[in-house]
């Protein structure tokens, strides 16, 4: 007996001509019954708000419910979920915190979302092996608070608290990417659910090696898979010794031009930042108001510094000197603890200090990334572009990686508006293409970028990867309408 009579159902609802998507669910009560029957009743929720909740992260694309989102307590209800869901022709959708910024987690095929909330054990920490195994619940800041004594740390930072399992699946990094790579450099196995309910491990079971020549990466398919593969259910991370000295600067530049080379001359006398932002004139003033900061009005450098005293100092002088010979001014240092935080807890809420500049507004982050060499130049453009263009938009970058964001506020209830605001992130990311550099440097391909993509791997990429899924998930239901 079919479990589901989605299609019907949904004839149904367009004949009675009263329940569209989004109010009321599309699943058979029998269907619900056996989620329910998985993870236990409590664990099952088909209310509209519940759904809404869970239809939308923190991007603009608008909210698409899923029909049902469900909470399972460990791998193994994970994958009778799979297996119950596959048979049944219902979509899958996982969720992590929902802190994306491309509709990873919106149901536009409607489905089942998997909030994985629950699943937050932190199930093995190996110090002298500097590595850890999460599962799915886990943020990057609890993670953190839990190593707190045990002098290492996981340094990947998206400005949200993302689930550590979220970070995989978008391939995420932060600020602390230069010195320290992305999750692509500090995922050593996952456990990942396949479409049809199997349990695979990425590297093998329990493996956490720092290097393997054994066969096809499969780690590393998985990071970046955006949920459309399977579901990661837990993950080994490389964890990194807790710097002795850390010292945090901050330095003002005549233009963006002078802020970006000093930036590009800093990689080059291979001073080992551990952190360099640039936010420009209107990312400062947003920041400024926002954070209760006085910082100057202009194109700005955020660093940071990590190692011993010795070694601090002189990266310290070397960075400054740079900076100087580029025109910049102002260059001030912090190493109490109190002022580092300040300051990059302001950087970390730049997003919500750009909002902020227009109360009600949308952001949308354009997260193209270039090779450094390339980065002046696209900068500056892109301010020109801004300039021109009449929206309002900040700047903020991850410029030691040659990626940066422009936010773009936006009505979403404004579609002219929110048509340039599409067009200018597609030019963006066309002129990055241009430049060898991608169109998404961390935050995904989601729903808005898959052109993007088709451009930026070309056909016998776009191929290669639709193969991939095809062979994981044959019928299509893992996450749909994303990436590809
Ligand atoms: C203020 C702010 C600042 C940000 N700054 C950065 C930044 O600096 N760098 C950066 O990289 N990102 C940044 N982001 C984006 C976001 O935090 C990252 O994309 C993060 O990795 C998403 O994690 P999440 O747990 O919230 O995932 P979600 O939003 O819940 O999901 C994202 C995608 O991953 C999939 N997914 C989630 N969990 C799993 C799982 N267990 N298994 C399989 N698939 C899964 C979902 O289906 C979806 O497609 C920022 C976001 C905000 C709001
Ligand atoms: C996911 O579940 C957790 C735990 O119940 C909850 O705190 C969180 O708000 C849920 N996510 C959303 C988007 O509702
Ligand atoms: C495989 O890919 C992961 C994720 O990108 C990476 O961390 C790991 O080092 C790679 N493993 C090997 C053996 O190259």
């Amino acid at each position: 007996m079919a479990l589901l009579l989605r299609a019907a159902t949904q004839r149904l609802c367009l004949w009675r001509g009263y329940c569209t998507r989004g109010t009321q669910s599309a699943l058979s009560e029998d269907f619900v019954a056996a989620l329910k029957a998985v993870v236990g009743p409590p664990y099952v929720s088909t209310a509209a708000a519940v759904r809404e909740q869970h239809g939308q992260d923190e991007s603009v694309h608008r909210c698409q419910p899923p029909d049902a989102v469900v909470w399972p307590q460990n791998v193994d209800q994970v994958s009778r979920l799979t297996v119950l869901c596959y048979s049944q022709g219902v979509p899958i959708i996982p969720f992590g915190t929902g802190s994306g910024l491309e509709g990873g987690v919106c149901a536009v095929q409607g489905g089942v979302c998997i909030n994985l909330t629950h699943m937050d054990r932190i199930v093995e920490l190996n110090p002298e092996d500097f590595s850890v195994v999460v599962e799915p619940g886990v943020t990057r800041k609890a993670l953190n608070t839990y190593l707190r004594d045990s002098g290492l740390w996981f340094p990947v930072d998206p400005g949200a608290d993302a689930s550590l399992c979220g970070m995989a699946a978008t391939a995420a990094s932060g600020t602390n990417a230069v010195r320290y790579g992305t999750m692509r450099d500090n995922v050593l196995n996952l456990q990942v659910v396949l479409p049809n309910g199997q349990l695979l491990h990425t590297a093998g079971p329990g493996r956490h090696f720092r290097k393997s020549a054994a066969g096809y990466n499969l780690t590393g398919l998985f990071v970046g898979s955006e949920g459309t593969l399977g579901l990661i259910t837990a993950a080994t991370l490389r964890l990194h010794p807790v710097p002795e000295v850390t010292v945090a600067a901050t330095c003002t530049f005549p233009s963006i031009q002078a802020a970006v080379d000093s930036t590009v001359h800093i990689l080059q006398a291979a001073v080992p930042v551990a952190r360099i932002e640039f936010l420009d004139d209107v990312m400062m003033d947003a920041c400024n108001r926002y954070s209760k900061l006085s910082c100057s009005v202009a194109p700005t450098l955020f660093l940071e510094f990590h190692g011993s005293e010795q070694t601090v100092a002189e990266q310290l002088q070397r960075a400054e000197e740079i900076t100087q010979q580029n025109g910049g001014a102002h260059f001030s240092w912090a190493k109490e603890a109190e002022d580092r935080s300040r300051l990059w807890t302001a950087r970390h809420n730049a997003w919500y200090a750009a909002l902020a500049l227009r109360p009600g507004a949308k952001g949308y982050s354009t997260d193209v990334c270039v090779p450094i060499s390339r980065l002046p130049e696209i900068l500056v453009q892109t301010k020109e572009d801004l300039k021109a263009s009449g929206l309002t938009g900040a700047i903020v970058g991850h410029v030691g990686d040659g990626n940066f964001h422009c936010i773009l506020l936006v009505d979403p209830e404004d579609p002219q508006e929110l048509h340039r605001v599409k067009a200018f992130a597609q030019k963006l990311g066309r002129r990055a293409l241009a430049l060898h550099g991608t169109c998404t440097g961390e935050h995904g391909i989601g729903m808005g970028k898959r052109q993007l993509l088709q451009e930026e791997v070309g056909t016998v990429g776009v191929e290669t990867m639709r193969q991939l899924k095809a062979t994981l998930d044959p019928r299509g239901l893992m996450n749909p309408g994303k990436v590809l």
